[in-house]
C-alpha cells in the first residue's frame, strides 16, 4: 500500500485528481481561481508536502526548495513550458520536477494559426461592423479588406513540438515556410513535409508548388508575411542561445510592413514597448498575441491602446485552453491527466525509481549516474 503521500496543489484540476484520492494521498487544493501568494506555497511546503501541484502562475526558486528540504520529493507542473520553475534551484536542492509537454501541441499550433487567421482577415473589427449595425452595404473593398493566408510565406520561429505541429497545419493552407531554430534543425521532419507539398502539387490538390527550408533568424523575418514564434522562453545565462526580449526593435523593424507577428510563446520573448511602438508606426502589419511580459495583461499596458486596437489581438493565455487538452484524466490526452502521472511517477518510484527514465520529468540530468 502506499504511504500517505501530502500534497498541495496551487489550482484545482478537475477530476484527474480523483486519481490521487483513490489512492489515499491525502490532497489540499488552493481553493481560489488566483493563484496562492508565494508565503503561502512555503508556508505548505515547509509543513511537509511531499508533492506540489504548481502551474506557470507560480515562482518556485531556492525558497520554496529551501522550505521542503527533505521532504518535498517533486515538483508536478500543469504547462509544458517552465520558465517559473528554476531548474538551477530544483537542480541544487536534488528536486525532480514534471511538465505537460505533448499533450498540448495540436491545441497550441491550432490556436496560434487561427489567432494568426483572425488577425489577418479582419474579424474582430469584421464581427463589430455587424453587432455595432455599422454594416449597411456589401461593397467589394469597403469599410476594409483583410489579407488572405492561403499562399502566403510564414516564418516558424522555433522548430520544437508545438512549431512543428504548427508546421502542419501551415502546410494544409499551402502556405511557404521559413523555418529558423536557435538551438535545434529538425531536417527529417521539413523534408517529409516537402515531400507532401510536392505530392499535393503533383496530384493537384495544390495549385502552386510550396516549399518549406531553415533559413537564418534575419531571412526569416525579412521575408515573411507572417511569422509565428514557438521557442522557449530563456533568459540570458540560463542558455547559450537565449530568447529574452528576441524581437525587439531592431529585428521587428526586419519585417515587412505587412507581416504579421503572432506570439503564442511566453510574453518575454517579444519586446511589449518595442511592438506596440511598431503597430503604433506601421513597421509590421499587425500582432496576434497569447502571452505577455506580465500577467495578465496590466491595464497601463501600451498594447492596449485603443488607436492599435484594429491590428492588434490579445488573448487571455488561451492557447490551451480547449476541455479535452486541459482537463482529460488520461495522460496521454490532457495536461491534468499528465500531471498526475509525472506526480505519481516520482512518489511511488515508477521505472524502477529511476528518475532519469521517468518520461515527464524535466530536470533529468540532476539524477543521473555519478
Ligand atoms: C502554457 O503556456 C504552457 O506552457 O503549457
Amino acid at each position: 500500500m502506499n504511504k500517505k503521500f501530502r500534497i498541495f496543489a496551487t489550482c484545482d484540476i478537475g477530476e484527474a485528481f480523483s486519481r490521487l484520492r483513490e489512492r489515499g494521498y491525502d490532497l489540499e487544493v488552493y481553493p481560489q481561481p488566483q493563484a496562492p501568494p508565494k508565503s503561502l506555497i512555503i508556508e505548505k511546503v515547509r509543513s511537509g508536502v511531499d508533492g506540489l501541484v504548481t502551474t506557470l502562475r507560480d515562482p518556485i526558486d531556492a525558497e520554496v526548495f529551501e522550505a521542503g528540504k527533505d521532504t518535498l520529493k517533486v515538483v508536478a507542473q500543469i504547462a509544458v513550458g517552465f520558465d517559473n520553475i528554476n531548474r538551477a534551484d530544483a537542480n541544487r536542492y536534488k528536486v525532480p520536477f514534471t511538465h505537460t509537454a505533448d499533450v498540448l501541441t495540436e491545441a497550441t499550433a491550432e490556436f496560434a494559426f487561427l489567432m494568426l487567421g483572425m488577425l489577418a482577415r479582419q474579424m474582430w473589427s469584421a464581427e463589430h461592423l455587424t453587432r455595432e449595425s455599422q454594416w449597411g452595404f456589401w461593397h467589394p473593398y469597403l469599410p476594409f479588406l483583410g489579407d488572405e493566408i492561403t499562399g502566403k510565406t510564414i516564418a516558424i520561429i522555433g522548430t520544437g513540438r508545438i512549431g512543428l505541429a504548427m508546421i502542419k497545419k501551415c502546410a494544409g493552407f499551402d502556405m511557404n515556410m521559413l523555418c529558423y531554430d536557435p538551438a535545434y534543425e529538425n531536417h527529417d521532419y521539413i523534408n517529409a513535409i516537402q515531400e507532401l507539398m510536392d505530392l499535393r502539387h503533383t496530384r493537384g490538390i495544390s495549385k502552386e508548388k510550396t516549399w518549406i527550408k531553415y533559413v537564418p533568424f534575419e531571412t526569416a523575418l525579412r521575408n515573411s508575411d507572417f511569422v509565428s514564434v514557438h521557442v522557449p522562453l530563456l533568459r540570458p545565462g540560463e542558455s547559450s542561445t537565449p530568447t529574452l526580449h528576441l524581437f525587439n526593435e531592431t529585428t521587428l523593424k526586419l519585417m515587412k510592413p505587412t507581416a504579421f507577428l503572432g506570439n503564442t510563446s511566453r510574453g518575454p520573448v517579444v519586446d511589449e514597448k518595442a511592438l506596440a511602438r511598431a503597430l503604433r508606426e506601421k513597421w509590421i502589419g499587425g500582432a496576434a498575441l497569447d502571452v505577455y511580459e506580465k500577467e495578465p495583461l496590466p491595464a497601463d499596458s501600451p498594447l492596449r491602446d485603443p488607436s492599435i486596437a484594429d491590428r492588434c489581438r490579445l488573448m487571455p493565455h488561451f492557447a490551451s485552453a480547449a476541455r479535452i487538452t486541459r482537463l482529460d484524466p488520461d495522460p496521454n490526452k490532457g495536461m491534468a491527466g499528465r500531471c498526475v502521472q509525472g506526480l505519481i511517477d516520482v512518489l511511488e518510484s515508477n521505472y524502477g525509481g529511476d528518475v532519469t527514465k521517468m518520461p515527464y520529468v524535466v530536470n533529468k540530468e540532476a539524477f543521473g549516474k555519478t
